[in-house]
């Protein structure tokens, strides 16, 4: 059996909490199983490597990550040390843009035994998956400041759609689509408010949509989707967005299904040229960073997505999958729970939880 290179990159806060927990939990699944994990331990991608060498990551980052099959991530961001910005475009979107991750899976279920903060919802009526465009769009570092200091400033700050992108996300999520019983893709726009992207994209869909007259199709301006999130979330299957829309939606969607501590994402390279990388919605969450109190869900999820991935579908990751999930929802369901799902366990007691239901 093929040995899988893991780069390990637990990054600041919370993400320094949570990742033994994954660990803990891979361990056990992948010994179960007879799947070979081999870990490599990198301290980049922080406050503290920042502190020492300026940067958030060696220059030869590319060349040495390369070779892994998959990086699992914790979070990155410590605001009180480094600039967000400064921090993000020097590692994480970094390794999104030049690993071409162009897909960014988030799934959003509503778990057994889990308080949903919507009315009247049960297990079951909430279950979609939001795949956000994850390189281009709104994210960019293109435009600047003119007649700087003076009241004449200008500040702009560019969005890039490529055909491409667009049309691989597009086509990523109609697949995505197609795969689940539903079949419904709902696309996020705001093509009354913004002129050139958002119509561009909207005509992209209806291209690409000609193409799977097996899915059902909508789009909806991204502000009312925003409401239909929390009023009727049941109506969504998969939900395809750009990169600032799908990371707004991908933290809406876990709120409605109780917290963004247990939101997984899945950031792929679908041709598997470079390594993907697997994370938490969340971040570092210096709020509570330091109290082993954080839901250490969102990064156990994420491994079992990276576990999924490595598989490409063959039986012992998939059962491997299958435990990990079980796991994750009995523990949600009979506790342990984090302070997040009102219960008094730490860390530490919900990752050897779901570990020792494995
Ligand atoms: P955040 O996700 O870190 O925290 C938002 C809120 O959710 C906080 O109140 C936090 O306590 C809570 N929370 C988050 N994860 C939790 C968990 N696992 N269990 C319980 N509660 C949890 O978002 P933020 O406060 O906007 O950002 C903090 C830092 O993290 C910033 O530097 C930001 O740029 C960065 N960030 C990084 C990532 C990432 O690495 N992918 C994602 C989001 C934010
Ligand atoms: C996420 C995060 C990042 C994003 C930030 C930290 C740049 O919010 O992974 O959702 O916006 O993509
Ligand atoms: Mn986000």
């Amino acid at each position: 059996m093929k040995t899988h290179k893991i780069a390990v990159m637990a990054g600041d806060g919370i993400g320094v909490e949570v990742m033994p927990e994954a660990l803990r939990v891979l361990e056990t699944v992948s010994k179960k199983h007879g799947i070979a994990l081999e870990y490599e331990t990198f301290d980049w991608s922080s406050a503290d490597y920042y502190q020492k060498h300026g940067q958030m990551l060696p220059d030869d980052w590319f060349e040495q990550l390369r070779g892994f099959d998959a990086i699992l991530f914790g979070a990155v961001g410590w605001p009180a040390v480094v600039p967000d910005h400064i921090s993000l475009w020097g590692s994480l979107l970094k390794f999104r843009r030049e690993f071409d991750q162009y897909i960014n899976m988030r799934p959003v279920r509503l778990m057994p035994g889990v308080p949903c903060p919507l009315a009247n919802k049960k297990p079951g009526d909430i279950d979609f998956v939001v795949v956000r465009e994850n390189t281009e769009g709104e994210y960019t570092n293109l435009g600047g400041r003119i007649f700087e200091g003076t009241e004449r400033e200008v500040v702009i700050q560019e969005s890039v759609f490529t055909r491409t992108g667009v049309d691989r996300v597009l086509k990523y999520a109609f697949e995505v689509a197609q795969s689940r019983p539903a079949k419904h893709l709902s696309s996020a726009t705001k093509s009354n408010g913004l002129a050139i992207s958002m119509p561009y994209w909207d005509e992209r869909l209806e291209q690409m949509a000609a193409q799977y007259p097996d899915v059902r199709w909508d789009k909806h301006h991204i502000d009312i989707m925003t409401a239909r999130f929390v009023l009727n979330p049941e109506q969504f299957d998969v939900v395809v967005a750009s990169n600032l829309f799908g990371d707004i939606l991908s933290d809406l969607g876990p709120a409605c299904t109780g917290t963004v501590g247990i939101a997984p994402s899945a950031n792929l390279n679908p041709e598997r040229r470079f390594p993907s990388l697997f994370e938490p919605v969340h971040g570092s969450a210096p709020d509570i960073a330091g109290k082993n109190i954080a839901n250490p869900v969102a990064m156990i999820w994420s491994a079992a997505m990276m576990v999924e991935f490595l598989g490409q579908g063959q039986a012992p990751y998939q059962a491997a999958y299958t435990d990990m999930m079980q796991a994750i929802e009995h523990c949600l369901a009979q506790g342990p729970r984090t302070a997040d799902l009102g219960g008094k366990a730490t860390t530490t007691e919900v990752g050897q939880a779901i570990a020792a239901m494995i």
